[in-house]
């Protein structure tokens, strides 16, 4: 006789009892159906799952078509550097609007020497900004790499600027009580990827770059204009940025440092190295790949002058046409000074502002030297003193 075990009742076993009307056990023993009916209902089970995991995969692979999708019309999967679209910027001044931008479209590649030309507050400061990530549109978008950093949060903002731009302002706007080194590796410092020996070679390097190693170990006060500039180039450049923003660099400069700190920036455009500049300088759209002319916060003309050779009667057609500019130039100068007889002090953009614009960007060389000849020429007597010309 054989004594059958008690067998204890599992939850399924209920279900079975319950869905079917039988019992699971039979005489002692688990039933034969109920068996039957445990591997049905696992190899249903295991059908469920398979199907599950199956549209499951499915959605996901829809998900992430879709954030392909988008991003690619987001400009992630980008062609350009830099695309700007339909861009404006209106400064809020007590209750009046200034439109400072109206409605700006361009697109910047990588290795492109951009030049913007255009009168004083035709707003090329202000797309400038815009574009190196110092200031945000009223509309518009701006595609850096890509990614629309019109809409980012300060903090992400500043990442960027950080990160994949450098900046060369007009007045250089070096730490005065640093060294020229020092300037240098405070953009390295920010970063905080190198050691402390790491930044000191970086920054070495990069004086080496601009011709600065020299003078690594001065103040900006022992240093000149020029070599201040260089500075500021290299500083720009600490963290390998993908863009190099200008805004004119050689402003400040006499013609012939002026053009010493082109051919820099020309050296390093042709090592790759993207810039947009700003300038009133016509040395600088010579150098560039593409020149964009702006007038009351638009674009009014785009000219790609790279790959372009002037023929030799070319040049000296234009050279003629700057000398006579030249002159025009000197007219106009005399003229303003004339109407504004009596003043110990004139700022030098106010004179440059009174002449017009087709004179301006088209001299044969810089307008403080100009002026510097006027002075020269006894048709005045006084002396320029950084922005201002004083008259005695
Ligand atoms: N922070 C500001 N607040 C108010 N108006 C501004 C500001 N910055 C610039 N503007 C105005 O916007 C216009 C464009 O200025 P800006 O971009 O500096 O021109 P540009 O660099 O070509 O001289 C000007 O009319 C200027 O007065
Ligand atoms: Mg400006």
């Amino acid at each position: 006789m054989t004594k059958s075990p008690t067998i204890k009742k599992t939850p399924l076993m209920e279900q079975y009892e319950q869905e079917t009307g039988k019992l699971a056990i039979w005489k002692g023993d688990v039933s034969k159906q109920f068996k039957k009916w445990k591997k049905k209902k696992k190899q249903e089970e295991i059908k469920q799952q398979k199907v599950e995991i199956l549209t499951q995969s499915k959605m996901e692979k829809k998900k992430m078509k879709k954030e392909i999708r988008e991003d690619r019309r987001a400009g992630k999967d980008y062609e350009h550097l830099i695309v700007v679209e339909n861009l404006h910027k209106t400064y809020l001044l007590g209750t009046t609007a200034v439109a400072a931008l109206r409605g700006i479209d361009l697109t910047i590649d990588n290795g492109d020497f951009i030049d913007i030309m255009g009168p004083s507050g035709s707003g090329k400061t202000t797309l400038l900004n815009l574009i190196g990530g110092l200031d945000t549109p009223t509309r518009g978008k701006i595609f850096l790499e890509g990614r629309n950093i019109s809409m980012l949060s300060d903090n992400d903002l500043a990442e960027i600027r950080r990160e994949r731009i450098g900046f060369v302002f007009q007045f250089y706007n070096l730490l005065p009580q640093m060294t020229a080194m020092e300037n240098v590796m405070v953009p390295l410092h920010f970063s905080g990827k190198l050691s402390r020996r790491g930044k000191r070679k970086k920054a070495m390097d990069l004086l080496r770059l601009v011709g600065l190693d020299e003078r690594a170990h001065h103040t900006p006060s022992e240093l000149s204009g020029g070599e201040q500039q260089r500075v500021a180039i290299a500083r720009a450049f600490a963290n390998d940025p993908a863009i190099c923003v200008l805004d004119e660099p050689t402003g400040d400069l006499d013609s012939k440092t002026g053009v010493m700190v082109l051919n820099l920036i020309r050296d390093l455009n042709k090592r790759g190295a993207t810039f947009i500049a700003v300038s009133h300088d016509a040395a600088v759209s010579e150098f560039a790949t593409k020149v964009f002319h702006m007038r009351d916060g638009k674009l009014t003309h785009e000219g790609k002058i790279g790959g372009l050779k002037e023929t030799e009667i070319m040049q000296l057609k234009r050279r003629q046409e700057t000398e006579i500019n030249k002159e025009k130039c000197k007219s106009k100068i005399i003229q303003y000074l004339y109407a504004n007889q009596g003043k110990r002090e004139i700022v030098i953009s106010d004179i440059k502002n009174n002449i017009p614009n087709s004179i301006i960007m088209n001299l044969p060389e810089h307008f403080n030297d100009i002026l510097q000849e006027l002075i020269e020429e006894n048709n005045f007597f006084g002396r320029i003193e950084g922005e201002l010309l004083i008259l005695n």
